[in-house]
Parts: C-alpha cells; sequence; structure tokens
C-alpha cells in the first residue's frame, strides 16, 4: 500500500518534533508547510490525501470545494475547536475530524495562572524588582478563598477547572447550555443563569465553544451587567468578546482586570515574532497598554503533555479514517455533540 500523504499547515518547530516522534510507528508521509492553509495556497493540498491544521488555518466553504477537486478526504484538527472550519460545506464532501481532549487540564491551569498573575500583579512586581524597584504600592490583590468565580462552558476544561478553584476554596458558579447535574451535585456548585453569573461573580472565566449564540456574548450589555471591577479571564476563543466593548469597560474601571488568552482577530498576530514591526491593530495595541490586562497568545494548551496528545490522536485519527474504521473524533454539520 501506497504511504498516506499529508500536508501539515502552521508547522512550528515543536509540532514537527512531536508529531515525528509519533509518527515513527505510522510512517505517514508528512510535508510540513510553516505557514498557514488560505484560500491563495490551497493549490498545495493537491496530491495529498489529508491536510492537518491548526486553530488560525481557516478553511471557508470556496476551500472546502477546492480540497475535494484535489482530492483530499480528510481534515485533520490539531485542536479541540473546530469554529474555523466551514462543516456546512464540509458535509458530504470531505470528513473532519479533531482532538477533543489533549490535556484539558494544561489549558485549565494556564487559566489560573492568568487569574493569579493579574490578581497579585506579578507581572508588574517582576519588573519592578529587576528595576530595583521594592515597593508594593498598587500591587494589592485579594485573597482567592470565600470569592465567587463564574464558570461559563463546563466541558472538560470548565470542569478542570472548577476543581482547582474549589481547591482555593472559591464559591464557584456554573453555566452551561447543557448542565451536567452529577458533576453539579458531586462537586456541590450551583448552575445559574448567565445574567446570576455576571451579578454575582468576583472572576468570570469563559469556557465555552465559540458558535453562532456564543459570539459576541461578552458585549456592552453582558458588562454592563457584571460586578464593578470583575477580572475576565477568556482561554475559549477571542470572539466570545466584543474587544472594542471590553476597552471601553477597562476604561471606565467596569472590568477590573482582564487575561486573554485568546483574541478575535488573533490570526493574523498569533504564534508569530512581529518584535520588529509595527502593530497595525489598533484594538490590539491599546489592549496591550493597560497594566490590568495580560495576553498570552494562545498558549493555554502549550504544554509537553498536550503536544504529545494532539500527535498521538490527529495520527490515529487519520490512521483510523483510511483503515476504514468509523472515525471516532469526527466532527461534522448537525451531529449530536
Ligand atoms: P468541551 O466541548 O468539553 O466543553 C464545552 C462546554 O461548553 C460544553 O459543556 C458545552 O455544553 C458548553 N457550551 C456550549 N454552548 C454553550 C453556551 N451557549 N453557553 C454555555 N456553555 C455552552 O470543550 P473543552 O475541551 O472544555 O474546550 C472549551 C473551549 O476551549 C473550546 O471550544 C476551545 O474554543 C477552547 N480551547 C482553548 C484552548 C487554548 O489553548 N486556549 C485549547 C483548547 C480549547
Amino acid at each position: 500500500m501506497n504511504r498516506l500523504k499529508l500536508a501539515f499547515f502552521d508547522a512550528r518547530p515543536y509540532d514537527i518534533e512531536a508529531f515525528s516522534e509519533i509518527n515513527k510507528k505510522y510512517d505517514f508521509e508528512i510535508k510540513y508547510f510553516k505557514f498557514h492553509l488560505t484560500a491563495d495556497n490551497v493549490i498545495l493540498a493537491k496530491g495529498y490525501d489529508a491536510i492537518v491544521i491548526f486553530v488560525n488555518d481557516t478553511i471557508d466553504a470556496g476551500m472546502i470545494l477546492k480540497l475535494n477537486e484535489f482530492g483530499v478526504r480528510l481534515i485533520a484538527l490539531r485542536s479541540s475547536g473546530f469554529n474555523n472550519v466551514d462543516l456546512k460545506a464540509a458535509l458530504n464532501h470531505i470528513r473532519v475530524v479533531r482532538v477533543p481532549a489533549y490535556s484539558p487540564n494544561a489549558v485549565a491551569e494556564h487559566t489560573v495562572a492568568l487569574m493569579l498573575t493579574l490578581n497579585r500583579k506579578i507581572h508588574r512586581a517582576y519588573y519592578r524588582t529587576r528595576d530595583s524597584n521594592f515597593s508594593l504600592h498598587g500591587l494589592l490583590g485579594f485573597d482567592m478563598q470565600g470569592k465567587t468565580a463564574g464558570v461559563i462552558g463546563t466541558g472538560r476544561i470548565g470542569k478542570s477547572l472548577v476543581g482547582i478553584l474549589l481547591g482555593f476554596r472559591m464559591e464557584v458558579l456554573l453555566n452551561d447550555k447543557f448542565p451536567d447535574r452529577k458533576f453539579e451535585s458531586e462537586m456541590r456548585c450551583k448552575y445559574v443563569t448567565l445574567r446570576e453569573v455576571y451579578e454575582k461573580s468576583d472572576i468570570i472565566s469563559l469556557n465555552c465553544p465559540l458558535t453562532g449564540e456564543t459570539e459576541y456574548m461578552i458585549d456592552a450589555d453582558a458588562i454592563s451587567a457584571m460586578k464593578r471591577g470583575v477580572m475576565l479571564i477568556n482561554t475559549g476563543r477571542g470572539k466570545l468578546i466584543k474587544t472594542s466593548d471590553l476597552v471601553e469597560g477597562l476604561k471606565s474601571g467596569q472590568i477590573g482586570s482582564a487575561g486573554l488568552d485568546v483574541y478575535e482577530e488573533e490570526s493574523q498576530f498569533f504564534f508569530e515574532d512581529l518584535s520588529d514591526r509595527v502593530l497595525p491593530d489598533d484594538v490590539l495595541a491599546r489592549l496591550l497598554t493597560f497594566n490590568n490586562v495580560i495576553i498570552t497568545s494562545h498558549q493555554g494548551y502549550f504544554t509537553r503533555e498536550a503536544l504529545h496528545n494532539i500527535a498521538e490522536t490527529t495520527l490515529s485519527n487519520i490512521d483510523g479514517f483510511f483503515s476504514g474504521r468509523e472515525p471516532v473524533n469526527e466532527v461534522c454539520f448537525n451531529c449530536p455533540d
């Protein structure tokens, strides 16, 4: 049998290292492209059996038709989120698989890292002490214990986060489109409405997927319903937040601090070293001026364990599909979750 040919986009050295190791088992022929897959370069996928893409490779309906025409049979996402692929267009043309859980703990732990950093101003203290400034002025934080955290989206990541926050002895409010009553009673937390999350939480964490329903869920209205000075953390997807409204919330003090691992226009910037250029995005540039905002460039998932699991599951998904097994990690339009 011919070796399966895979076109791998947005390949970074750490991806290549993890995939090359796991591929010893499969011996697929993998061509690594450093750049994103776009409508302009989709021709590169010609002659490959499958394409392997990440969160900022956007595949629209036109590209699906092209991929189909080129004989590509499978889109293998090496992410859990799949909002970047037009699943409706893919239906009946090309199958799509993903990695549903490579390390929910990695993202949950990063979420907490953002919370603690913002609360205790570690980012500011780090620079201060290096400049021999040992003043505590402006670094005042609060005890996490006894405060209320609202977790929106209690899937794998949300659940892991709840466990950590309960360890701080916080009050945790849950919100999910599909509440998990068993989890609720085991953790002794309560599912509440979004409104209640906004009104009662000192810290709000977004851990739901980006869908038609959740796009821009955090807008001026939602922000005005929140407690004044709330900490907002987004490790979900950038478009869950209307960023221009977040900026206004930060300027007025309604939002006390924000930790963002994702940004609505991140695909142009994240994962790239642009340090020798002028940043052309005014909203991102404004966000970076706030001393109570921390932006990380979609690194929530970025642990050794997660990279290993991503490579393992992606290549196993591809092997399963081409060996005729029903793909276990398929996503499709109208598929049950
Ligand atoms: P999951 O599928 O296990 O959980 C998502 C949860 O959100 C489910 O319980 C679902 O019912 C809930 N949900 C769906 N629509 C909702 C709505 N309208 N309101 C409230 N809840 C809703 O997904 P997982 O693994 O927990 O990941 C969550 C999200 O985190 C992903 O969709 C992805 O966008 C993001 N993510 C970010 C990473 C990073 O590195 N920053 C890495 C991996 C995922």
